[in-house]
Order: structure tokens, then sequence, then C-alpha cells
């Protein structure tokens, strides 16, 4: 399974990239927003800390800006993917960048269906946003096994990025299922690896260890 950080927080990025276990960054307006950092900025420090597929997000709204916007990102740097929300204009913009081999993720997924239709326009990556689906009162991990059944039954080369992730048990139930992808929020990604029983045992064998005759 790949693991994304869904940041725009360097520091995060470096650390979570130096432990080794970074494949690619997701960023969205609003995480742009909460690093206050310039866009490009930030998005070309993240390409030269991560060597793997780092989306960033359109924010046009129609599909011929969206294409432009798109260029644009692309042109940045080789790793850039760009996000594009599922919005009809969207599907359009998706249909044209594909052809231009403009890599996709598209975002704002709520359902199996919406994931689907953007597979057949060519999207590199789709994105659902299951810790919302779940605020809501149904279970957003249902559209994670939905569209990962659905893209294997036809063959679709498209990868599902489980994203809006708000536990670690959302990375394990998407790896169950065999999500190609979790894109995890830093705090998620610490949460996964700390555990007060290891913390505990290696304290016990520290001290055990001065126990052994020298
Ligand atoms: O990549 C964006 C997505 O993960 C948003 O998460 O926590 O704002 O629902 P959240």
């Amino acid at each position: 399974m790949k693991f994304f950080l869904d940041t725009a927080i360097v520091e995060d990025i470096r650390w979570a990239a130096n432990l080794g276990i970074v494949d690619g960054v997701t960023t969205n307006p609003s995480l742009i927003a909460r690093s206050g950092r310039k866009f490009e900025e930030v998005v070309k420090e993240i390409t030269e800390i991560v060597d793997g597929p780092i989306s960033a997000e359109a924010v046009s709204l129609e599909a011929e800006k969206m294409v432009e916007e798109a260029r644009k990102l692309a042109k940045i740097h080789k790793n850039i993917v760009v996000k594009i929300p599922f919005i009809e204009e969207g599907i359009k913009a998706v249909k044209v960048l594909s052809k231009e081999g403009i890599r996709t993720n598209v975002t704002l997924i709520f359902s199996a269906s919406q994931a689907l239709i953007a597979a057949k326009v060519g999207a590199n990556y789709v994105s659902p946003f299951i810790g919302r689906i779940d605020d809501t009162g149904a279970r957003g991990m249902n559209v994670v096994e939905e569209t990962v059944e659905i893209f294997e039954n036809y063959g679709y080369q498209t990868e599902v990025i489980v994203a809006s992730i708000r536990h670690p048990l959302h990375v394990i139930e998407a790896a169950v299922i065999g999500a190609h992808i979790a894109t995890i929020p830093p705090p998620i990604l610490k949460k996964m690896i700390s555990h007060p029983l290891t913390d505990k045992g290696v304290k016990m064998f520290l001290e055990d260890w001065k126990k052994v005759p020298k």
C-alpha cells in the first residue's frame, strides 16, 4: 500500500520522508492556506523533498480554465498531479488532460458512481473523502470497497486514494479492502507509529540489559 501525506507543511513532510515511508503528497486549497505560504513556492519545495506524485489543486470552475491551469501546474515539476474537483466541468477537463498526458487526481468524490465516471474519462487517481462521509452518518469506507471492486471488474488503471482520513483504523480498513493509496495527515501517521506498550517494552528491555553481567 502506498502512503501519501495529506499536508502542505514541509517540516512534517521532511519528518515522514526521513522515515522512508512517504510515496507521495496531496495538498488542497485549505491545506495550502493552513501552511501560510505561497502556493507555487510550497508545492515546489514539496517536489524537492518527495520523489513521487504531488497533488496540486486547480481552482477554476470551467473546463477550459481548469485545463489551462492544469497545464501550468504540470509545468512546475514532472511529479505534479493536478487535482480536479468532481463537477461536470471537471469531467470534461479530465478527459482533455488525460489525452494530453497530464495526470489527474479527481477529488471530492463521495460515491462510487462518481469514481466510475472519473475512471471512464481517464483520471489517474480518485479521492473518496471517507471522513466527511462518516460525518454524515453513512459509512465512507463503503465507497472505497465499491470503487476498488468496480475498478478491478473493468481493469481500470485508476488508483484509489483514500482521503479525509481521521484515524489509524481508516488506514487499516482501507488496506484490508486493498485500496491502492491512503493519504494520511501527519498527526494520524504519528498515531499509527507510536504505541505505549512499545515504549514500555523498550524501557523494560534497557533496564534489564543493565542487569546483564558485562
Ligand atoms: O485531501 C483532502 C482530504 O483529505 C480532506 O480531508 O479532513 O478536510 O475532510 P478533511
